[in-house]
C-alpha cells in the first residue's frame, strides 16, 4: 500500500465568473500517473477546471490539492500547456527563448540560462521533432509546430504532472500522433498527464482514464468503463438538442414541397 497522496485532487470546487458560476461542486481525485483526458463539450468548463487546479482562476468554493499540497508550495512541479487561441503569436521571441522560458523555474528569472539549461531545451526539442527551427521566431511556425513548442517548454520544464488544454487542436495528423506519443512516453516515464481533447476516438484509444465534465463532472473513471453511451448522452445532452432541432429543421424544410 502506498502512502503517497494523490496527485491531483479536487474538492467540492466550484468557478464562477463574475456571478455565473461555470463549474459546479467538482469532485475529483486522480492518484496514479497515466494519461488523462477531460472530455465535454464547448463551453462546459474544462479550461477552467485546468485554470482551477493551476490556481489561474479564483475558487468561488472548495479546494485544489496537488501532491497533497496547496500549489504555491509545488508550483515548480507542475507543467501547463495553454490553449492555442488565448496566446499572443506575435511576440517576437524565438522557439528556443520560449522552450527556455520551461527552465525558469529552476534558473530563477535573473539568471542568464546556463549550457545545461539549453541542452535540456535541445533535447526537449528534439522530442518533439523542432530541433531544426529553434531560431525562428514563434508567430511563424504552422500550428502544429506551435502546439509542439510549447509541449517542448513542458517538457524541458520537467514537471511531475502535466496539464495541457486541446493540445492537439488544429494539427495536422501526423503532428497529432507524434504529440500523443510523447504524451505516453510522459505517462511511462511516471508522469500524470491531463489533457483537454475533443477527439473521442483518439481518447478512447490511448488514454488510461477520462473525466467527463459539463459544469458539473458527469463521470470519471477508466476509459472504457467510463466512455459509455449513457455518460456521453448525460456529457453532451445540451449538444445533442441543438442537434436533434437542426434534424427537425431538416426534416420540416424536405417535407415542403
Ligand atoms: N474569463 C472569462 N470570463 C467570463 N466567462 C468566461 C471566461 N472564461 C470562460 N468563460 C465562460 O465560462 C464557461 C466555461 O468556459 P471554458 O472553461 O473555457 O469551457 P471549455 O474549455 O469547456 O470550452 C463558458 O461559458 C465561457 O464562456
Ligand atoms: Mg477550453
Amino acid at each position: 500500500m502506498s502512502l503517497a497522496p494523490p496527485l491531483v485532487e479536487f474538492h467540492d470546487v466550484t468557478v464562477a465568473y463574475g456571478r455565473r458560476p461555470v463549474l459546479w461542486n467538482v469532485d475529483l481525485t486522480i492518484s496514479e500517473p497515466c494519461l488523462f483526458g477531460v472530455v465535454g463539450p464547448n463551453g462546459a468548463g474544462k479550461s477552467t477546471l485546468l485554470k482551477a487546479a493551476l490556481g489561474l482562476v479564483p475558487l468561488a468554493g472548495g479546494m485544489v490539492r496537488l501532491f497533497g499540497q496547496p500549489l504555491e508550495r509545488v508550483r515548480r512541479r507542475v507543467g501547463y500547456v495553454p490553449q492555442r487561441e488565448t496566446v499572443d503569436w506575435d511576440f517576437p521571441v524565438s522557439v528556443m527563448d520560449v522552450v527556455l522560458m520551461g527552465t525558469y523555474s529552476r534558473v530563477g528569472w535573473l539568471r542568464r540560462p546556463a549550457a545545461a539549461e539549453r541542452a535540456v531545451a535541445r533535447e526537449s526539442l528534439a522530442r518533439v521533432g523542432l530541433e531544426d527551427l529553434a531560431d525562428r521566431q514563434i508567430g511563424r511556425l504552422s500550428g502544429g509546430q506551435q502546439q509542439r513548442v510549447f509541449l517542448a517548454r513542458a517538457l524541458a520544464q520537467q514537471a511531475d504532472v502535466y496539464f495541457l488544454d486541446e493540445p492537439m487542436a488544429g494539427v495536422d495528423a501526423r503532428s497529432q500522433e507524434q504529440i500523443l506519443a510523447v504524451l505516453s512516453g510522459l505517462r511511462d516515464a511516471g508522469k500524470l498527464v491531463i489533457v483537454v481533447h475533443h477527439d473521442l476516438r483518439a481518447v478512447t484509444d490511448w488514454f488510461d482514464a477520462v473525466a467527463l465534465i459539463d459544469m458539473r463532472l458527469v463521470a470519471a473513471g477508466p476509459t472504457r468503463e467510463t466512455l459509455t453511451p449513457d455518460n456521453l448522452r448525460r456529457t453532451y445532452a445540451g449538444a445533442i438538442d441543438v442537434l436533434d432541432e437542426v434534424g427537425r429543421a431538416v426534416q420540416r424544410r424536405s417535407r415542403t414541397p
